[in-house]
């Protein structure tokens, strides 16, 4: 499993990780399999959040006995992100992870809690080393701009944003502008949550025509394509220990520059998205 600097951490993450929302759709006992055998392959990674009703619980029985090999990663919801709030839910989600710590705590998206507020909890929170980094997410590139300028330099370590071939708006602005001040982009919904291309069409078959020229799968390509550039990560969510595996195996999957051009042009970027008007 191929790992990169996660932002301006020093910390060194799996390119590919594993989304919880709804992990336990097959079943605790399939969750928590599927976790594991995640882990075992090196998808470390791991994303939850305070909004994943029992995902924080089933995230805790999987990692029990292997904190240390987890980057784990939850979220405070926007109407909790308040000074005292998100100090309070940040307590929440560790004692549900039954852990000390989180390598990093993110803004699920911005509300109506002013950005200080959350990052000077965050700030104390990373302080009383009860959290070690944090980030933010579904934040456009205003939001980044005034989010760096409260927070400085080297603070903001990621922005998880919603990224699959189906969906790259974030390649229009969000996606520079976090390259060009060194925030990690970390790729949600991956295979666009219950969109990805089927068997059935031009863009699938092409999938599975890349994929087979690697003994691999068209899930496979889709997210080592995802993760083309040293900024990227994704979190496929898998709630069966075989799906956690095959999404492990895109992990240290090569594309050629040949392979990455086509998938790029069956996948067209599409038309930047409109501003929202301000209210
Ligand atoms: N920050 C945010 O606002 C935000 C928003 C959405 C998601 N997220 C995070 O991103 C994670 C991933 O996104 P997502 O859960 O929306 O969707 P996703 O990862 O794009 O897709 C999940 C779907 O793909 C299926 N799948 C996974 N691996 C598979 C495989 N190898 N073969 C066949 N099917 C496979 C899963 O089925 P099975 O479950 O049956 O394996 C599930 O139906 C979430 O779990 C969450 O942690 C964050």
């Amino acid at each position: 499993m191929e790992r990169r600097q996660f932002g301006p951490s020093n910390r060194e993450v799996p390119v590919i990780g594993q989304g919880t929302w709804y992990i336990d759709s097959a079943g605790r006992a399939n969750a928590i399999a599927a976790l594991r055998r995640g882990l075992d392959l090196g998808m470390t990674h791991i994303d939850t959040a305070e909004m994943y009703g029992n995902a924080e619980d089933v995230v805790a029985e999987a990692i029990a006995g292997r904190r240390d090999e987890v980057f784990l990663v939850s979220k405070v919801l926007p109407q909790n992100a308040s000074r005292t709030g998100t100090l309070a839910a940040c307590e929440k989600s560790l004692t549900r992870l039954k852990t000390d710590r989180l390598d990093c705590y993110l803004l699920h998206w911005r509300g109506r809690h002013s950005l200080e507020e959350t990052f000077a909890a965050f700030e104390q929170l990373r302080r009383e080393g009860k959290i070690l980094s944090w980030g933010v997410s579904n934040f456009d590139e205003a939001d980044l701009e005034e989010a760096w300028k409260i927070a400085g330099a080297g603070r903001l370590v990621c922005n998880q944003v919603l990224y699959h071939l189906k969906e790259r708006a974030i390649e229009h602005a969000v996606l520079p502008w976090c390259e060009k001040h060194s925030v990690g982009v970390v790729a949600y919904s991956p295979f666009g949550h219950a969109d990805f291309p089927g068997p059935n069409t031009k863009e699938g078959r092409l999938l599975e025509e890349i994929a087979a020229a690697h003994h691999a799968t068209p899930r496979q390509v889709a997210l080592r394509f995802l993760v083309r550039r040293p900024s990227l990560f994704a979190i496929p969510k898998a709630s069966r220990p075989e799906h956690a595996a095959e999404n492990a195996g895109a992990g240290d999957l090569q594309l050629t520059e040949a392979e990455i051009a086509r998938i790029d042009a069956a996948f067209p970027v599409g038309p930047r998205p409109r501003e929202l008007p301000t209210l």
